[in-house]
């Protein structure tokens, strides 16, 4: 049931055009309208919520990153973002102005479920973001978006993850709109540029030859530095556990204006460091960070849209990925880092499937 794939995790990686194209277009209506059918959040309700949580574990709590950033642009409502094992035990200002979102493919993530029973003991109101159907979170929320990812097998998330982006767009774009905080015809380029994603995405899968190569060439390094700024660090943070999880190799994301702050004192001849440097406005300063780490030695592989070609003066290689709105670019930016974490787990021997101490559903503290 692999297809011709050696690993499930490759056969995910390659789902998702089709998963994300599910989860958007199963959203939207003739006209481009999104309709959420799970969700009952009149604007009524909407004008009352005055603060967000997110809440959720491992990756799917990199995608609450970006549903923050989204939401807090879009629809102008104050989010949070926490790991659900730190909020369950820190007594969180939560009531009943509260929206509390959680994110989990599974659905049975221990801590999650456990966070979700706080927020709503205190009367917030409760929407989950989950993959499969019925399961416990989804069963104990009040609205529900699920993610149509199809079955995830391999113990490392992927598809689960960019159709957790779609799904943070999606909410956000809905909440501004029933709010009135975008215009229509911001609505549409979001919507328009949403809709080329599945067409991206298998541009950079159709390219992963040339990431297999960067893999073949770096698997033995032991200290690999994910850098980025803006939407790019949630991506960082992402490839970096990627990385870990599957190579068992020491790796740490950053905001790269954090690195004179410390972390640089890691950087020294050989390290790798990727570098994500996908959004405009924060395009000169990442060029800048990676001229910091290759002074001290680093190899860095730099990411960045198709077009910014500046970039190939300070970095080792560039990866592209096709031009988009900064906004989105975390749906096309991680794609090359999980093809970049399977390869290197492949050069390195692993059980890419199925890395050890890990288990697909954290059912347990
Ligand atoms: C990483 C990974 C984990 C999960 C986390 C949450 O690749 O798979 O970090 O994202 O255990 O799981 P769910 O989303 O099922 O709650």
């Amino acid at each position: 049931e692999k297809e011709g794939y050696a690993h499930f995790m490759m056969k995910e990686i390659n789902e998702q055009p089709r998963g994300v194209y599910e989860t958007l277009h199963r959203r939207l209506d003739k006209e481009d309208n999104i309709v959420l059918d799970g969700i009952k959040i009149t604007k009524e309700d909407l004008d009352k919520i005055n603060k967000v949580y997110i809440v959720a574990c491992g990756t799917a709590y990199h995608a609450g990153l970006v549903g923050k950033y989204a939401i807090e642009k879009f629809a102008k409502i104050p989010v949070d973002v926490e790991v659900a094992s730190e909020f369950r035990y820190r007594d969180p200002f939560v009531d009943e102005n509260t929206l509390f979102i959680a994110v989990s493919q599974s659905g049975e993530t221990l801590d999650t479920l456990a966070a979700l029973r706080e927020a709503k003991r205190k009367g917030a109101r409760i929407l989950s973001v989950v993959n499969v159907v019925g399961s416990s979170v989804a069963r104990e929320s009040d609205d529900v978006f699920y993610t149509w990812a199809g079955p995830e097998i391999a113990v490392a998330s992927t598809k689960a993850y960019t159709t957790q982006l779609i799904s943070m767009y999606l909410l956000s774009l809905h909440m501004a709109m029933t709010k009135g905080t975008l215009t229509e015809e911001q609505y549409k380029a979001y919507i328009k540029e949403l809709k080329e994603m599945p067409d991206k995405i298998q541009a950079i899968l159709d390219d992963h030859e040339t990431i297999q190569q960067l893999a073949d060439e770096q698997f033995n390094n032991e200290n690999v530095f994910y850098i980025g700024r803006g939407l790019d660090v949630t991506v960082a943070y992402e490839g970096s556990l990627k990385l870990k999880e599957i190579s068992y190799i020491h790796s740490e994301a950053i905001a790269a204006g954090e690195l004179k702050h410390g972390t640089i004192a890691l950087i020294e001849e050989g390290r790798l460091v990727v570098a994500l440097a996908t959004q405009d406005k924060l395009y000169d300063k990442m060029l800048s960070n990676i001229q910091e780490v290759r002074a001290r030695g680093a190899y860095v592989i730099g990411v960045a849209k198709k077009g910014n070609k500046e970039i190939e003066k300070s970095a080792d290689k560039v990866i592209y990925i096709p031009d988009t709105l900064d906004e989105l670019t975390p749906i096309l930016s991680v794609i090359p880092l999980q093809i970049l974490a399977y390869y290197i787990a492949v050069a390195r021997g692993c059980d890419v499937d199925k890395p050890k101490n890990l288990a697909k559903s954290v059912t347990v503290e």
